[in-house]
C-alpha cells in the first residue's frame, strides 16, 4: 500500500486540508510534517466546519492514526486548544501522537517573531507571527527544547535555564523588553508535559511500523513549495521546508518508501505576506477572486493577494517537488469569469524567460505572459462526475496539467469532502 506525499504547490493555502481530509477516507495515517501552526486550514465536513493548524485533517476519521512529525514546530497552547475543541465537539483525539523530537514554539519565539518584524521595518516578511521563524532557527541552533524533553522535569528546569538566559538578554538588551520569568514558564512547560504526556511517542517508529504493515500513509506538507526557504521566493519564504522531499526528513522515513507526490494547486494564484507574485492582480479581477473565494488567511485573517494561476511557478513546483500528480482545487471560482488567463512565461529586463528565477529582485521584475482561454460561466459546484463538468473547464484542467506536466488526479468544486472530482484516481 502506498506512502503518498501531499504538498503545497504555490504559496500555501491551496486546500491540501480539504484534499487529505477527502482521501483519509482511505488511509490508514496521517503525517504532518513541516511549518508549525502558521499554517491553518478550514475543513468541513459532516461533523461540521473546523479551523485545525497543527491538527491533520485525517482526525474525522475514527480508524485513521494522526501524527505530529518531528519536523513540525508545535506550539503547546494551540495544540492543547485544538485538542479540546475536537474533544468538545465529539472528536477522538486518542489516536493523535506527536513526535518527542518536535521543537516547541516558545512565548519568547512569539515575542521575538514580532520584534523582528517590528525592527526589518519596510523590509517586514509579513510573517504571521507565531513564533515560526525564531523556534526554527533555535532547532538548528540546538537552543531549542523539544516535546519529549516535557516529560523530564530535571534536565527541563536545566536547559529552560541555559536557554532563557541567552534568550533574554537578547530580549532586555537588543530589543528592549521585558525578560521571560523561568519559574513561570516551567511551570507552564510542566503543565503542557502533564496534558500532552499520552500523546509523545517516538512517531518515526510508529511510522515505520506501519510501512511494514502495508499501511497506506499520507505525509502532510505545510506552506507551498515558493514559501520553501531554498527553493521559495528567499527570503520572503518560511522557515522550514514545504517540499516533499522534506516528507522523509520531517517525519522520519527513508525517501524510497514515498511512492506518490501529490502537488495541490489552487485553479488561480493566492499569497498572503510579502514578496514577488509575478501574476497579481491589483484591480477589479483580483478583487473579484478575493471575494467569491473568501480568500483572506486562516490564521491572521489577512486579506490574500490573488491573481491569475502562474504555469512557469507551477511547472517549477513539479520539478523541485518530484510530483507524480495533482489536484486543482477551487475551479468553481473561476465560474464567474467570460475570459480566465494563465501565466506561461516572464518577460523579464526585455527578455522573454520560461524559468522561475533564484533572484526575488528580478522575480519582482517579472511581467507575466498570458495565454487567455474562454470561461465556462456555469455553476460547476453541485458537479459529482468529470465528465458532467462543463467542457471549457474540462480544457482548461488539461491545459493545466500540460503545463505543469504531470497527471491532475481531482479537481475541486467546493470546499466540501464532497466537492473533489475525480480525473485519475490516486490509489
Ligand atoms: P512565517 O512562516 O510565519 O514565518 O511567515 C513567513 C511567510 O510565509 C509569510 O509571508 C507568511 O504569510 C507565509 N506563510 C506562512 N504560513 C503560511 C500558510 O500556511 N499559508 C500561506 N502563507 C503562509
Amino acid at each position: 500500500m502506498p506512502v503518498i506525499a501531499v504538498v503545497g504547490g504555490q504559496w500555501g493555502d491551496e486546500g491540501k486540508g480539504k484534499v487529505v481530509d477527502f482521501l483519509a477516507e482511505r488511509v490508514n495515517m496521517v503525517v504532518r510534517f513541516s511549518g508549525g501552526d502558521n499554517a491553518g486550514h478550514t475543513v468541513i465536513n459532516p461533523f461540521g466546519k473546523f479551523k485545525l493548524h497543527l491538527i491533520p485533517s485525517g482526525i474525522f476519521y475514527p480508524d485513521v492514526t494522526c501524527i505530529i512529525a518531528n519536523g513540525v514546530v508545535v506550539n503547546p497552547v494551540v495544540l492543547t486548544k485544538e485538542i479540546d475543541d475536537l474533544n468538545k465537539r465529539g472528536i477522538d483525539t486518542s489516536r493523535l501522537f506527536i513526535s518527542d523530537r518536535a521543537n516547541l514554539v516558545m512565548p519568547y519565539h512569539i515575542l521575538l517573531d514580532g520584534l523582528e518584524e517590528e525592527a526589518r521595518g519596510g523590509g517586514a516578511l509579513g510573517t504571521t507571527r507565531r513564533g515560526i521563524g525564531p523556534a526554527f532557527t533555535d532547532k538548528v541552533a540546538r537552543l531549542g527544547i523539544r516535546a519529549g524533553e516535557l516529560l523530564n522535569r530535571e534536565t527541563l528546569k536545566q536547559r529552560l535555564g541555559f536557554v532563557l538566559d541567552y534568550k533574554n538578554r537578547i530580549l532586555t538588551r537588543v530589543y528592549g523588553v521585558e525578560p521571560v520569568g523561568l519559574d513561570e514558564l516551567y511551570q507552564q512547560c510542566c503543565r503542557w508535559g502533564e496534558g500532552l504526556t499520552g500523546h509523545l511517542r517516538d512517531t518515526s517508529a510508529m511510522l515505520d511500523e506501519a510501512v511494514s504493515n502495508g499501511d497506506t500513509i499520507l505525509l502532510e506538507g505545510a506552506q507551498g513549495a515558493l514559501l520553501d526557504p531554498d527553493f521559495g521566493t528567499y527570503p520572503y519564504t518560511s522557515s522550514s521546508s514545504s517540499l516533499a522531499g522534506n516528507g522523509c526528513i520531517g517525519a522520519g522515513i527513508g525517501p524510497a518508501k514515498i511512492d506518490k507526490v501529490v502537488g495541490i494547486f489552487k485553479a488561480y494564484n493566492t499569497r498572503v505576506g510579502a514578496g514577488p507574485m509575478p501574476t497579481e492582480l491589483k484591480d477589479k479581477t483580483g478583487d473579484l477572486i478575493r471575494e467569491r473565494a473568501q480568500e483572506f488567511g486562516t490564521t491572521t485573517g489577512r486579506p490574500r493577494r490573488c491573481g491569475w494561476f502562474d504555469a512557469v511557478a507551477a511547472r517549477y513546483s513539479q520539478v523541485v517537488n518530484g510530483l507524480t500528480g495533482a489536484v486543482i482545487t477551487r475551479l468553481d471560482i473561476l465560474d464567474a469569469f467570460d475570459k480566465i488567463k494563465i501565466c506561461v512565461g516572464y518577460k523579464l529586463d526585455g527578455k522573454t524567460i520560461n524559468y522561475f528565477p533564484a533572484d526575488a529582485a528580478a522575480l519582482y521584475r517579472c511581467q507575466p505572459i498570458y495565454e487567455e482561454v474562454a470561461g465556462w460561466q456555469t455553476p460547476t459546484s453541485h458537479i459529482t462526475g468529470y465528465d458532467e463538468l462543463p467542457s471549457r473547464l474540462k480544457d482548461y484542467v488539461s491545459r493545466l496539467e500540460g503545463l505543469i506536466d504531470c497527471p491532475v488526479h481531482l479537481a475541486c468544486v467546493g470546499p466540501e469532502r464532497s466537492q473533489a472530482v475525480i480525473k485519475t484516481p490516486i490509489f
